[in-house]
């Protein structure tokens, strides 16, 4: 083979993309309920977003971007993820000035140099939604609920909602001290990573995913211990509208999550089709963001969860992921004579909203017969020189078997498939 995809990154091939297509009019039609608008940055920005809106020492911005020069010498990143994108869109066009709570989502391709394996990959996708511009907590909640009504309209079950609240900036100082008393001891015995860690930001230590480390980790000081009265306040509002609306959750005290902008809430949805260190979302509020990338003091919140991940495990949890791969129809043609009405019927039929397919490969009658049963074709009517000289003709209901006469019209046709 002379040439291959880039490592990591991977074709999305027709025989799966109606698995995509699925989960992506499901958001669609999901954000419309939720009253949320698409956007769509670019996926190049100037490096220095990230790394001020990402935090330099996180591992993102520290290994995993894909950051090169343009002719200019100007310093160019592909998007890792769209967070601060969307931040820096939002100012850049000031896009609160008519509607002071902006309620955006997107879907598209993030850039991760990440070591590829199951459910990870260098080019993958995500969706997530943000909302900036109020600190209710009950913003939190509704971010929440867009996922659990995502995945659950999806068919999934098997999720568990992993919650926490790292405070404000304010309290990340008392607390960064308390886990660098916590660790000083165990310095030895920790990762090389987490030494790095513990000297830059002891806050990533409790994101590290060593075997080594988590033993650690699990007995290490709780942020929840550590906030002001009004996080701690914020804290509680979000638990009550959860439970309120029934919105399982288990408080994750170590949750700390990847990237430096959060605050307050933070939590990941998990699923048990995934390895164990993967979440199949993620997200929170970052209510400093906006002010750090030189915007007014403007609270918000959103999350994201990867395409792939979500695909992958709808499809081993044998979720609604498939159903769109169903055509309504195939007409069969017997014979050359009947191929002209064939084609008409398939134009009109398709202008009326029926996913139909018909034969182009002059395949025999058997040959087509058992091409409609592979693409699994909800119904089929074969026209041949009869039904052509009569204008009347069967259309089968491929599971039940049952057939009906209809008039070979296309009225006749679609009354036909709405009973
Ligand atoms: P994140 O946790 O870095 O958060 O990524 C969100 C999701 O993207 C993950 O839960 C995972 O499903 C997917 N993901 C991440 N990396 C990969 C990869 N290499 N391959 C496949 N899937 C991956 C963010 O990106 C934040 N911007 C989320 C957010 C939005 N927080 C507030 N608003």
């Amino acid at each position: 083979m002379k040439y291959r995809s880039v490592r990591g990154m991977n074709d999305i091939l027709p025989a799966v993309i109606s698995q995509w297509q699925v989960v992506e009019e499901k958001i669609r039609e999901l954000m419309i309920r939720y009253r949320y608008h698409e956007i769509r940055p670019p996926l190049l920005e100037y490096t220095e977003l990230f790394k001020r809106g990402i935090g330099e020492d996180s591992d993102l911005v520290g290994k995993e971007m894909y950051t090169f020069s343009d002719k200019r010498g100007r310093s160019l990143t592909l998007r890792p993820e769209a967070t601060a994108s969307v931040v820096r869109a939002y100012l850049e066009h000031n896009i609160d000035t008519k509607e002071p709570l902006q309620k955006l989502y997107y879907l598209g391709p993030m850039f991760r140099y990440e070591k590829p394996q199951k459910g990870r990959s260098r080019q993958f996708h995500q969706y997530g939604v943000e909302a900036i511009g109020s600190l209710d907590p009950a913003l939190d909640v509704e971010v929440i609920d867009i996922a659990w009504a995502l995945l659950e309209e999806l068919g999934l079950s098997g999720l568990s909602l992993r919650l926490n609240s790292i405070g404000c900036r304010a309290d990340f100082k008392g607390y960064r001290q308390k886990l660098k008393e916590y660790f000083a001891t165990r310095l030895a015995s920790i990762c090389e990573n987490c030494r790095q860690r513990y000297q830059t930001n002891p806050l990533r230590i409790l994101d590290c995913k060593k075997e080594e480390c988590r033993l650690h980790i699990q007995s290490a000081p709780a942020s929840v211990d550590y906030l002001c009265s009004e996080c701690s306040r914020h804290f509680s509002a979000v638990r009550n509208y959860l439970n309120q609306l029934n919105l399982t959750y288990v408080i994750d005290p170590h949750l700390v999550r990847g990237l430096d902008y959060y605050t307050r809430t933070v939590f990941e949805l998990i699923s048990s089709h995934l390895g164990a260190q993967d979440s199949l979302l993620g997200g929170g509020r970052y209510d400093d963001l906006v002010e750090l990338l030189g915007g007014p003091s403007t609270p918000a919140v959103g999350f994201a969860g990867g395409m792939e991940r979500l695909i992958l495990v709808l499809k081993e949890a044998k979720g609604r992921v498939d159903r769109m791969a169903r055509p309504d129809l195939f007409i069969a043609a017997l014979g050359n004579e009947s191929r002209s009405l064939v084609i008409s019927l398939a134009q009109q039929l398709r202008r009326q909203n029926i996913s139909l397919d018909i034969d182009y490969r002059s395949r025999s009658l058997r040959k087509q017969m058992t091409y409609a049963n592979q693409i699994n074709a909800q119904h089929l009517i074969v026209i041949g020189p009869d039904e052509l000289a009569s204008g009347i003709g069967n259309i089968k209901e491929m599971d039940s078997g049952r057939e009906r006469k209809i008039s070979l019209t296309v009225e006749g046709i679609q009354a036909a498939m709405e009973k």
